[in-house]
């Protein structure tokens, strides 16, 4: 990708590059259209959440950067190459809804598994579990079984095992969205600092308007089915976040605008 196609709208050389993007599922009876027009660019270090009522595409568009699912027209390009380039060179770490954590391994080789099938020698995938198990605060943990854990801790592995890649993009699709409110808090708090700490490109998916507020630098809004982005908010609260800043009148600023966004597209007839 020529470096003329970096926008305007970011500062920096851009690691995810959308244009004019729609995708459509076909299905049996009659096709979906989940994604309409979505154009966006995320710069490096960004920390970019994605918000809309469900349905809306968020998993699709977030499918769509990880080469999980081929748009059916426009163009992206992910640190200047195809999602599928981006994929086979491993530039991107991907945590899912649900923490997907084989039972019979124990957390540290839940975390090694990939770095197994990437050929890595013994030592460097125990190294680099290690290293990633402890960033995440689950030292000690490496020879418990998934089941032994709670779901904030399991979730915890599975953002190490996206990090043991050492991806420059971290994709996220509502990781915490299963977990009890106060979990999410500790949670929200641990990935802020892990993000500031890593200068890690993070692309993540909610619906809870305080999540997006507290970890974003961007939040983009999207509409109900087919997704189109309705608009792009800048998050300009201080990098360095605790949760109290949620009480600020600037907090409460970006998470009223979020909240119009959301309620503008929101047909409420069905
Ligand atoms: N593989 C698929 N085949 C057909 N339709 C799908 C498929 N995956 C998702 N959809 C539909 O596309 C729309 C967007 O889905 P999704 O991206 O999962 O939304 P969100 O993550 O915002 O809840 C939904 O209407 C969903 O039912
Ligand atoms: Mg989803």
């Amino acid at each position: 990708m020529p470096a003329s196609s970096a926008p305007a709208d970011g500062p920096g050389h851009p690691i995810v590059d959308i244009r004019g993007l729609s995708l459509i599922y076909p299905t049996a009876d009659q096709p979906v259209t989940a994604l309409s027009d979505v154009s966006l660019s995320i710069a490096k270090g960004d920390f970019v959440s994605l918000i809309g009522p469900s349905g809306c595409g968020k998993t699709t568009l977030l499918r769509v950067i990880a080469d999980l699912e081929r748009p059916t027209s426009g163009r992206i390009a992910v640190e200047g190459l195809s999602p599928e380039q981006a994929r086979l060179k491993r530039l991107y770490g991907y945590v899912f809804q649900a923490p997907a954590l084989y039972p019979w391994r124990n957390v540290e080789r839940n975390v090694m598994l990939p770095l197994e099938i990437m050929g890595l020698p013994a030592a460097e995938r125990r190294t680099r579990a290690r290293a990633q198990l402890e960033r995440v605060g689950l030292a000690g943990f490496e020879r418990k079984f998934p089941w032994q854990l709670s779901g904030g801790m399991q979730q915890r592995v599975s953002i190490a095992r996206a990090l043991a890649l050492q991806p420059d993009l971290l994709l996220l699709d509502e990781p915490f969205g299963a977990l009890d409110e106060i979990t999410r808090d500790h949670l929200n708090l641990h990935l802020t600092q892990l993000w500031r700490a890593t200068g890690k490109t993070c692309v993540f998916v909610t619906h809870s308007i305080a999540e997006a507020v507290f970890l974003s630098t961007r939040i983009v809004v999207m509409s109900p089915r087919p997704g189109r982005i309705l608009d792009v908010i800048d998050c300009d609260l201080p990098r360095e976040r605790t949760l109290d800043i949620r009480e600020t009148p600037e907090f409460a600023a970006i998470a009223h605008r979020v909240r119009e966004g959301l309620k503008e597209g929101h047909s409420y007839d069905d």
